[in-house]
């Protein structure tokens, strides 16, 4: 098997190219996070274009040959690895390869997949995979390495701190159940050397009495030290999962378009083995360190040649966990990666029920599922077939030297230099004194583990959450909104709007319509700062947008998406969950009265305290949408941008919300609506074609022109 220095893994699929990358970064000095990677090189749910990656290298200042090339390309003698090669991977997945070297009829790979890593692909098979894409990269002039680091395993060890309690009340409780294991092998002796020996029966029900005792306190005590390392696992889990959960929740909306949500689930089972190396850790090095060293110098007062055959267990443990270390982790990343697509696949399937349903895709649903399952019980078995081998193992070898042991024991006996009791006492020793020292090794494995699980979470942590601006507090009234010169565009892709330059001012009512895909809902996700522009600005009360708190600026303009989302609760938790001033009675029934959904609720048997699942599925699609639009009324923001938010409803109902929004004159109401019967109620209708404002003005003005806003009506 070759090793590559520089081996880089993918954290999930879609990492394979931003991974290849940073694979030739580090072979030339440059530690830079996968995340950061994805963020410049535009990744998407896609993975990364062979572009984005282009332009990425550049930026770190090489220079880099995009070719498609055949074969020959490896008989070039001014060739230089690394370079990386597009391929198509068992003939459906597009991939990317490093190649780091050839010879003869082997090519040298780096697979970004972690359960491939570094291979020596026959050349053949490498044909069939490779799409001829070739990125040559070399350093410029201007390279120099740059080094960007990561969240280590050991910061994580400084959460401890705050569990120093627990830590010193399992450490209290182990000195003592310690103590008693000594306690039990110093009685073993006695009952043997002394009562057995003179056949004295009163001393031995003293003995067997004090050995009672001690094994109750023994149990009573580890059951006491169990506890507290359960309530120790279960605290740090608590901190790690709701800091990743509260990160997550803080990260902008690009970061979930980007990735698919059974990755972002799966990474709750890194946190689980992170918790599970901390705890392990904390409790070992306090406990198993002491406790080993309090039984090792009790066996070396009885026989230190029995001591000196136990010892060799450290080795013997330890060229086991190193000789299967390369395999464990190859198996441990293929269960995780097998376990994270059926996540995957399950939220996915549940998420579309219905249009599975409506498509009789329930055979195809589950045959899916069926593979991806037992993809995992296959890595899974790989995985417990190798823990068992390495346990058997373990078991075997402790098993010999404890034999070995007390055999040199017996002939220690035989010289009349060990007592039988005390031979006896050694091998209760033994088996405590072995048991640590297992322990003890074992926490390299957990910790290797928890090092991938942090890996892991840490392209999650890295991402840096919604830019937090300064100004919070906005006091002056909504007078305008004003667009100036603003451009967007996606990562790496062209540009989605353009020069648009526009004045919003208080209490106007305005329809955007456009085609679809023109960017209307891009344009309503700028104003709220989901996006930010990438050219140009947005003021709000001459306050540029992107200074402003989001928090504070989404409370100001209020967005009601495209595919709004009800909660788990009842109808009026669902009304009024977001407002820190919870509305009254009264403001409920108006805002449900303009919605026009009021009569329907009354209607339920338990009215505005049905409760809903989190699909609202007793609600029909349009009684959906005028929920929410009741809930957006109830929104103190003097700016709501509706977007397709009446589309489910037949013209009568539209036409009646649509009038009594109108009538709200302190209101300004940005209406994105592809019905023309919102647009010619409005003041003024703005048409987005093309990723800018076409035509403006009012209904009969932008008939007259008899251009695309005609064209959108009459067809
Ligand atoms: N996260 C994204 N990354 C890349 N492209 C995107 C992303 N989100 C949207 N797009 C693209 O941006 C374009 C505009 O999308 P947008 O949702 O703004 O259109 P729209 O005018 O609201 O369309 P519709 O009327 O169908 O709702 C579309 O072509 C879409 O494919
Ligand atoms: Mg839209």
């Amino acid at each position: 098997m070759t090793q590559c220095k520089y081996y880089v893994p993918q954290v999930d699929e879609t990492d394979c190219g931003v991974a290849a990358l940073a694979m030739i970064l580090k072979a030339y000095g440059s530690t830079i996070p996968l995340e950061r990677l994805r963020q410049l090189a535009g990744t998407s749910i896609q993975g990364t274009t062979a572009f984005g990656l282009v332009e990425t290298a550049k930026q770190f200042n090489f220079t880099v040959q995009a070719i498609q090339a055949d074969e020959s390309l490896f008989e070039l003698d001014e060739l230089t690895f690394p370079f990386i090669v597009h391929v198509i991977k068992n003939g459906e997945l597009p991939h990317y390869y490093v190649v780091t070297g050839c010879q003869a009829d082997l090519i040298l790979i780096a697979d970004p997949d972690p359960g491939v890593k570094s291979i020596a692909m026959a050349r053949e098979r490498f044909l069939t995979e490779w799409t001829g894409v070739c990125l040559l990269m070399a350093p410029n002039q201007n390279y120099a390495p740059v080094i960007e680091t990561k969240r280590s395993l050991l910061k994580l060890f400084g959460l401890l701190k705050d569990q120093r309690h627990q830590i010193f009340t399992a450490t209290f409780y182990s000195a003592f159940v310690t103590l008693l294991g000594i306690g039990t092998a110093e009685l073993t002796q006695t009952i043997i050397d002394q009562a057995v020996h003179l056949t004295n029966y009163n001393f031995l029900m003293l003995i067997a009495g004090a050995m009672i005792i001690t094994q109750l306190a023994n149990a009573l005590l580890s059951f006491g030290r169990e506890l507290v390392v359960v309530k120790l696992n279960q605290q740090l889990a608590q901190k790690i999962n709701l800091d990743y959960i509260k990160h997550v929740l803080s990260l902008p909306l690009n970061f979930f378009q980007t990735r698919k949500t059974g990755e972002i689930f799966s990474r709750f089972d890194d946190t689980g083995k992170i918790v599970d190396a901390l705890a392990g850790t904390s409790i070992s090095i306090f406990l198993d360190l002491v406790t080993a060293l309090a039984f090792g110098v009790v066996l070396f007062t009885k026989s230190s040649g029995i001591l000196a055959i136990a010892c060799l267990i450290v080795p013997l443990l330890a060229g086991i966990i190193l000789g299967f270390a390369k395999r464990y982790n190859r198996l441990l990343h293929q269960e995780l990666e097998a376990d994270a697509k059926l996540t995957a696949n399950l939220i996915d399937s549940l998420r579309g029920i219905e249009t599975i349903k409506a498509l009789t895709l329930e055979n195809n649903t589950y045959q899916q599922i069926d593979t991806k399952y037992q993809a995992v019980l296959t890595a899974g078995f790989k995985f417990a077939r190798l823990e068992l081998w390495q346990q058997s193992l373990k078991t075997l070898f402790q098993n010999l030297l404890s034999t070995f042991a007390l055999i040199y024991g017996a002939t220690l006996v035989m010289k009349h230099q060990l007592s039988v009791g005390e031979l006896m006492a050694c091998s209760t020793l033994l088996t405590y004194f072995m048991t640590t020292l297992q322990n003890l090794v074992g926490l390299q494995p957990k910790l290797q583990n928890a090092q991938v699980a942090n890996n892991r979470l840490n392209e999650v942590l890295l991402v840096k959450p919604e830019p937090t601006a300064k100004i919070t507090d906005l006091t002056t009234p909504f007078q305008q909104l004003q667009l100036q010169n603003v451009g967007f565009s996606h990562p790496r892709q062209d540009a989605l709007l353009k020069s648009l330059n526009l004045t919003i001012t208080r209490g106007e009512k305005i329809a955007l319509v456009g085609p679809s895909g023109a960017g209307k809902s891009t344009f309503a996700k700028l104003l709220t700062n989901f996006y930010q522009p990438t050219e140009g600005q947005i003021l709000l009360n001459q306050q540029n947008t992107i200074n402003i708190d989001n928090q504070a600026l989404r409370q100001l303009i209020h967005y009601l998406p495209q595919t709004p989302a009800l909660f788990a609760g009842t109808i009026l938790e669902n009304l009024t969950m977001p407002y820190a001033t919870k509305p009254s009675t009264d403001q409920i029934i108006w805002a449900c009265q303009m919605a026009a959904i009021h009569d329907e609720i009354m209607a339920l048997p338990a009215g505005y305290e049905t409760i809903l699942d989190e699909q609202a599925t007793i609600l029909s699609g349009g009684q959906k949408q005028r929920l929410a639009i009741a809930r957006s009324l109830l929104s103190p923001a003097p700016v709501l941008i509706l977007d397709e938010s009446t589309s489910n409803l037949d013209p009568l109902t539209e036409a009646k919300i649509t009038n009594n929004l109108l009538s709200l004159t302190d209101r300004t109401i940005i209406f994105i609506a592809h019905r023309l019967a919102v647009a010619k109620k409005a003041e003024r209708i703005l048409v987005f074609a093309n990723g800018t404002i076409v035509e403006q003005g009012s209904h009969t003005t932008l008939m007259a022109q008899k251009s695309l806003y005609h064209d959108l009506v009459t067809a």
